[in-house]
């Protein structure tokens, strides 16, 4: 299982002060030399946090993969499009969300899903669809040509006490066999943490984990070094 870093906050502190510290693009390459397999950037229509420069600047210096996560909206399209990064995953948004709150609906919109996907590949983009775990999500997933889903790990991650989250892990676990079973391949991602993050082995077939407040929480403490490394230690 593979780590992809998301390095969002480290723009949210530089966004509180509007100027250019601390810098994403240092961030993206620190996190890499310490074995992150990719970094994403959430670019948010509102742009609270990551800018369109960060995403053009991180295209031309990341080494690893860049994973753009992007609304289905056009103003944001037409940045991916130009910039071309070698993954995206397509999210919902809303403004006032503090954090992407549920999955993607793709059942309820799979046309527009559809037409955005097929533009995002045509420019050699690799297409996830950040879902909940659920067989309606998954099976529209299927049918909208997309290569991955990630799998919204939100309610796994804020369940409380053990037998929910059983109850939560379960629907994980049938959700990754029902992609694998239509050719989706499967990451997973949102709410992990250092307490939680090793479950993700009970979930068969996932590739990569994708993760962000929880390690750059830890890296105000620990350097951004370590934190990376000590959730790999984790995921390995
Ligand atoms: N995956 C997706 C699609 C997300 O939108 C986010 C949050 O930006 C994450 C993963 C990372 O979530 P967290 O910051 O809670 O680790």
């Amino acid at each position: 299982m593979k780590l992809g870093v998301n390095i969002d906050h480290v723009a949210t502190l530089r966004q509180a002060r509007g100027g250019a510290a601390p810098e994403p693009v240092y961030a993206a390459a620190i996190a890499e030399q310490a074995g992150a397999s990719g970094i994403t950037v959430h670019l948010r229509e509102d742009r609270r946090h990551i800018q369109d420069r960060d995403v053009r600047l991180l295209r031309e210096t990341v080494q690893t993969k860049l994973n753009l996560e992007m609304a289905v909206a056009p103003d944001v399209m037409e940045v991916a499009l130009q910039v071309r990064p070698q993954c995206c995953c397509l999210v919902p948004e809303r403004r006032q969300e503090v954090t992407t709150e549920g999955g993607l609906d793709v059942a309820g919109q799979l046309a527009q899903v559809r037409n955005c996907v097929v533009k995002m590949q045509s420019v050699g983009t690799v297409v996830s669809l950040f879902i909940a775990p659920e067989e309606e999500q998954i099976i529209a997933a299927a049918k909208s040509g997309a290569q991955f889903i990630e799998l919204h790990t939100g309610s796994f991650a804020n369940a409380k006490g053990e037998s929910e989250q059983n109850f939560e892990l379960d629907r994980l676990i049938i959700a990754a066999e029902k992609a694998h079973s239509l050719g989706l391949r499967v990451n997973a991602g949102h709410g992990l943490d250092y307490f939680n993050a090793h479950l993700m082995h009970h979930v068969p077939y996932l590739e990569e984990l994708n993760i962000g407040h929880s390690i750059i929480s830890r890296a105000v403490f620990t350097g951004l070094a370590q934190a990376v490394r000590e959730m790999l230690d984790i995921i390995k």
